[in-house]
């Protein structure tokens, strides 16, 4: 018997947009969030019978209640999908849809399975960050790790520490040019098609209809920025606006080998080359993608100098400038975020791994001379995932 590796192809991806937590999406529950997306990632690939998909995994950070059940499986029983295909759900905090999708990726490769479907959720109204979190009194009795560990903001004004050319008019500067990206890209229509607009119920307003990232600031300022407080230290650097916000949201991809891309007539939009994960020092986890970054273009063959664009979470602005100065990137590189990030549309924690593969994804098309992408993100206790991938549109025009 012959094994080979298989090439993976990303041949979708949706998201609902963002809600601001509190908000319009507050009172929806995350499964239904869900099925929405899984249900337009069906209708957008009719070629794909849905009983092909081999396997569906699922990530939520706080898997309770809505959120909670096995929702890898619960999910698409309830979206209508076939009883046959099954499905798991999958936790690696922030990098929980990363991980769906390069764990599918790997069963795919190994020929376990043809077709796959990916998905990440948070309400982040409905399971606030570290509820019912129990987490084992040794990590501090023995100082496992630093009490900042836990605290995401405070991991972030560590980060400044660490690297005092990391300024706050940096990590501002930065953040503004989140929010100038993103109002552009939703005025050129690139983010648009790919947002699923989901019914927004209220007891208090009644219905609605959301259509757009909710938390956007288009108008934000420098001056405004320069002015917010500082809740994770006293005279810190870390604020709100130049932090991913607390939202709500999920997210979709759907996965398959290249051949069977090919027989089913679906579209192949970007190939993965290579992904890593890696840890770090727990109190400087935005650090992460540093590492992760370093094992991928490792495993690849590549170099940085290889990487025509950048889709970069941005959990907090310092953060990515420890990635871009790491790598000697400026900070207002037009081949990184290219239609804005987090700090403008929000980061559904588990979510957000696939929302920067379907931003590639865009980009590539936008971007036909680029040849190789990365999606890079940092991961609470820790971690950085990464994962590198091939614009087959770029492939093709050079054929
Ligand atoms: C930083 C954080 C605590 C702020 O939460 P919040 O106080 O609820 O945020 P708000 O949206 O209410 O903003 C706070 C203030 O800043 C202002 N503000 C926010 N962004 C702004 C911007 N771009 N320009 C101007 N003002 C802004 C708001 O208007 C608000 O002002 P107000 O107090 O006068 O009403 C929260 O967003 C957070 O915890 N973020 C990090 C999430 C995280 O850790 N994720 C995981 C990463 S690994």
């Amino acid at each position: 018997m012959s094994r080979m590796l298989r090439d993976v192809v990303l041949v979708d991806a949706v998201r609902t947009p963002f809600g601001r937590a509190g908000s319009a999406l507050a009172e929806t529950r995350a499964d239904d969030l869900v099925v929405r997306i899984f249900r337009e990632i069906l209708r957008r690939n009719p070629q794909l019978p849905p009983e092909r998909i081999d396997d569906i995994a699922v990530a939520a950070a706080t898997q309770t209640g809505d959120q909670g059940m096995t929702l890898g499986r619960s999910a698409p029983l309830l979206a209508g999908i076939p009883r046959s295909v099954p499905g798991y759900s999958i936790d690696r905090m922030c990098a929980g849809a990363m991980t769906a999708v390069t764990t599918l990726s790997s069963g795919i490769m190994a020929g376990a399975y043809d077709v796959a479907l990916a998905g990440g959720v948070e309400s982040m109204s409905r399971h606030p960050m570290g509820q019912g979190m129990d987490p084992n009194p040794r990590f501090l009795a023995e100082r496992l790790v630093d009490t900042d560990a836990l605290i995401m903001g405070a991991t972030a004004e560590n980060l400044h520490d660490r690297f005092p050319q990391l300024t706050k008019q940096r990590a501002d500067a930065y953040a503004l040019g989140s929010q100038t990206k993103t109002a552009h890209a939703y005025a050129e229509g690139w983010i648009q098609p790919d947002l699923v607009p989901v019914a927004a119920r209220s007891a208090e307003h009644g219905w609605g209809l959301l259509t757009a990232d909710e938390a956007m600031r288009p108008e934000t300022t420098l001056e405004g920025l320069a002015s917010l407080k500082t809740p994770f230290r006293p005279h810190g650097r870390v604020t709100a606006g130049n932090s991913s916000g607390l939202t709500d949201g999920a997210t979709a991809a759907l996965l398959a080998s290249e051949e069977m891309a090919d027989e089913l007539g679906l579209a192949k939009r970007m190939r993965m080359v290579s992904f890593a994960f890696a840890g770090v020092e727990p109190e400087v986890m935005g650090v992460g993608p540093v590492p992760s970054t370093q094992k991928a273009l490792e495993s690849a063959g590549l170099t940085i100098g290889d990487i025509d664009l950048f889709e970069i979470n941005e959990a907090f602005a310092v953060q990515v400038l420890a990635f871009l100065d790491h790598f000697g990137i400026p900070d207002d590189d037009p081949r990184v975020n290219p239609m804005g990030g987090a700090i403008a549309v929000g980061h559904p924690l588990a979510s957000s791994g696939i929302r920067l593969m379907g931003n590639l994804m865009r980009d590539f098309e936008r971007t036909p001379s680029a040849r190789y992408g990365l999606t890079t993100m940092c991961i609470g206790l820790g971690m950085g995932g990464t994962v590198i991938w091939e614009n087959i549109g770029h492939t093709e025009s050079a054929a």
